[in-house]
């Protein structure tokens, strides 16, 4: 059987994963049909678990989806049904995102200390015990709303170098109280925070947590601290999530094609060993051959792969039939998603345009041309690529024409220079595809390509 590890099921806190291919909470800032969408697609592309994305329990941060009350009950229980039909199941991310909240959300952030969040740069008010009380019990009201929305999950944020972080590192914790100081000081806001979300939701819901694995702030958390915290705290939950970084070193904390692939393991080699729950691990991992063998080397329990799957909402369907050529691959730049999310308040993918779209753009053409033409596009640059493409899967009868000897244009000369080689991963696959349309048969587009498109090229030929 291909890929025999990760399409094995696990059941994790009494919830049955139809295989091992996870995605992690991402921020999409899309709501209603358009969110459903977008999930759907991953859904029906074959992911086991998907988690919405980091979302603030408490108003002191408010959020697009207002988990801190009980209007969002309805639009999980719709997000619910909608994906029990593809058997993948739906997590949602708790979190406050303490000194990184927003300024225009709130001029006086709430942190463990008045140490500013560097993306922020507002120096945050000292948290009181009320305060801490207060947040503590928002965790629980929010864990409420998710399990009475019919979601399968919670993902507790204690990472990214958000507010549960915050308390944790002492880097960002320079408390004299009992939230402070001392390894179990530091720890108290979360096992507060997990004794309450259990309490609320019983042992027979399942939690999970995502950690740091590496904080890369000078005093701040190491991989032998993190495995301490996992170990301390894993009785409480049914998943530890790795990944790393924190605001303090954004590249490491959404790696781009720089980093090599998987990199986010090495600091998860101390931790996984220690602990006893399921494990999910994160990190560039763009294959399903790469994530078979995180999982049959025990490295990891569940892969996420976030863009991946941005990038193409079929990869895991495509690798159950054997079509992994036919994959539209990430190339790690970070320009649509996190770029986007963050510039413009809206996801999207620099080689996927259906991404955060699906409800007006098909990822693949739907429908067949009325009337059959002769196309000629000229230039094979990505732009180039992608138009013939689209219009051969159209069934037009399309020539392109180039006029150098290599496909991908400024993209495969950018490609060249020093660690930016998987850009043209990109040009590579369109390329690629112009030899072999026939085999395109992603569903659900029971399209039937009947031209190919070819380049003049004598070298392409
Ligand atoms: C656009 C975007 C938004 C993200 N937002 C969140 C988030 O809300 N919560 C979280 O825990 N991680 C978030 N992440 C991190 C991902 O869960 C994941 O760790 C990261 O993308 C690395 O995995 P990958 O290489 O498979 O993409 C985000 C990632 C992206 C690309």
């Amino acid at each position: 059987m291909r890929y025999a590890s990760l399409f094995q099921p696990i059941t994790v806190g009494g919830v049955e994963l139809k295989n091992r291919i996870v995605r992690s909470a991402h921020g999409t800032l899309l709501t209603g049909e358009g969110l459903i969408a977008y999930h759907e697609a991953r859904a029906r592309g074959g992911v086991a678990m998907s988690t919405l994305e980091a979302t603030s329990v408490h108003d002191s941060a408010p959020s697009l989806m207002p988990l801190y009350n009980d209007s969002i009950i309805p639009v999980y229980r719709e997000i619910a049904d909608r994906m029990r039909p593809y058997g993948m199941k739906m997590f949602a991310q708790v979190y406050h995102p303490g000194a990184a909240t927003k300024p225009r959300k709130s001029p006086f952030p709430w942190s463990a200390s008045a140490i500013p969040s560097p993306n922020i740069g507002t120096i945050p008010m000292p948290m009181s015990t009320d305060m801490i009380g207060d947040v503590v019990k928002a965790f629980g009201d929010a864990a409420r709303r998710i399990r009475e929305g019919g979601l399968d999950g919670i993902d507790v944020h204690a990472s990214s170098g958000y507010l549960l972080q915050q308390f944790m590192s002492p880097a960002t914790n320079q408390r004299d109280d009992h939230y402070g100081g001392s390894f179990e000081n530091r720890m108290r806001f979360l096992v507060e925070t997990l004794e309450e979300i259990r309490r609320v939701v019983g042992d027979d819901f399942c939690v999970g947590i995502r950690l740091p694995n590496e904080e890369y702030i000078p005093g701040g958390l190491t991989p032998q601290d993190n495995a301490d915290i996992a170990k301390y705290v894993e009785k409480y939950v049914d998943y530890v999530s790795l990944h790393m970084g924190s605001y303090w070193r954004f590249h490491k904390l959404l790696s781009t094609m720089e980093d090599p692939l998987g990199h986010e393991m090495k600091p998860n080699e101390v931790i996984t060993p220690v602990v006893s729950k399921p494990t999910i691990v994160v990190g560039r991992i763009m294959t399903l051959d790469h994530a078979n063998h995180i999982v049959e080397s025990g490295a990891g329990d569940m892969v996420s792969m976030v863009r991946a799957l941005i990038a193409d909402p079929e990869l895991v369907n495509k690798g159950q039939r054997g079509e992994e050529d036919l994959v539209r691959p990430c190339i790690g730049s970070n320009m649509g998603c996190v770029a986007q999310l963050m510039a413009t308040g809206k996801l999207s993918c620099v080689v996927n345009v259906a991404a955060a779209n699906e409800q007006t753009v098909p990822f693949e053409p739907v429908a067949p041309a009325p009337a059959k033409k002769k196309v000629l596009v000229i230039g094979g640059g990505p732009a180039g690529l992608e138009a013939a493409r689209t219009a051969a899967l159209r069934g037009h009868d399309v020539v392109l024409y180039e006029a150098t000897r290599q496909l991908g244009g400024q993209v495969a000369i950018a490609s060249r220079a020093p660690h930016r080689s998987d850009l043209a991963a990109i040009t590579d696959f369109l390329s690629r595809e112009r030899r072999n349309p026939m085999k395109w048969s992603s569903p659900p587009a029971p399209l039937r390509v009947e031209t190919a498109f070819s380049c003049r090229h004598p070298q392409c030929r």
